[in-house]
């Protein structure tokens, strides 16, 4: 029997209310990734990537439709199966690192390792390899405010990577770097991919996009490009259309 999607979402559905304006960031979407892939969801500001991004990741409610991630429902299962469930398979990049400013580089990546069941010596070692592994192995003591936003951004990474997750979601990790740093950060996930992790990166950068396997369109709302795992094919069919440049850079890449 062939092995299901890692991640599906059908026909989801969300709107957010401010005010007397109610806007639908997600209008009825249908998404699915396979374990292992390397998917880059590019759309331009207020299309509704990191809505998705949310959504699929369960860190965000949908109001119709459905997320199954490897097998389960999301919102079937309670808060707590699904926190759990985050914590043990997916690991977070968002665009700024979010790092606890009072806690040095190493507690940073340690924690979430504390909160399961490992000692807090065997938190400390992991996060000092994990912070060797982004470059960092000379910077564990350092407090968030004494690296640079680059350095702040590949702890954000060490900490995503310390648990060794089979998914990660990253939105927009390069938007605040300089360009060196940003091809750090992206080589960093390049390597987490190549060591079998599923990868899904929010971007609005397309020469990011074209290194993924595939890229996911979103405008108002709305997946635009086929999901399908044959950049050339998608090349032929939709050539010549506003669909052509995603399409475009993953053929040159190859
Ligand atoms: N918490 C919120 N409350 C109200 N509107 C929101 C909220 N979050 C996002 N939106 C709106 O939903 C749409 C999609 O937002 P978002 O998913 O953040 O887009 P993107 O990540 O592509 O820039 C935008 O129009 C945005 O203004
Ligand atoms: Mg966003």
């Amino acid at each position: 029997m062939p092995s299901q999607p890692l991640v599906v979402a059908a026909g989801v559905v969300k709107s957010y209310s401010s005010g007397n304006a109610v806007v639908r960031a997600l209008d009825h979407v249908d998404v699915s990734i396979e374990a292992g892939e390397f998917v880059a969801v590019v759309g331009p500001s207020g299309s509704g990537k990191t809505t998705l991004l949310n959504c699929l990741a369960g860190l965000d409610d949908v109001d119709a439709g459905t997320v199954m991630i490897d097998g389960v429902v999301l919102g079937q299962s309670s808060d707590a199966d699904r926190t759990d469930q985050r914590a043990e398979t997916m690991g977070f990049v968002f665009q700024a690192a979010t790092l606890l400013p009072a806690f040095t580089a190493q507690e940073n990546v340690a924690l979430p390792l504390l909160l399961t069941a490992r000692s807090t010596r065997e938190a400390r070692r992991a996060a000092r390899d994990a912070l060797a592994q982004v470059g960092l192995g000379d910077r564990t003591d350092h407090y968030p405010a004494e690296l640079s936003g680059g350095e702040q951004q590949r702890v954000a990474i060490a900490r995503a990577l310390v648990k060794r997750p089979r998914l990660v979601w990253a939105d927009e990790p390069t938007g605040n770097l300089d360009t060196t740093s940003a091809a750090q950060v992206l080589s960093l996930l390049e390597e987490l991919h190549a060591g079998g992790a599923t990868i899904v990166l929010v971007t609005h950068d397309r020469s990011i996009a074209a290194r993924a396997d595939r890229v996911i369109e979103v405008l108002d709302g709305r997946v635009l490009a086929p999901v399908t795992a044959a950049p050339a094919a998608s090349a032929v069919a939709f050539g010549g259309t506003a669909l052509a440049p995603p399409a475009e850079g993953a053929v040159e890449r190859s």
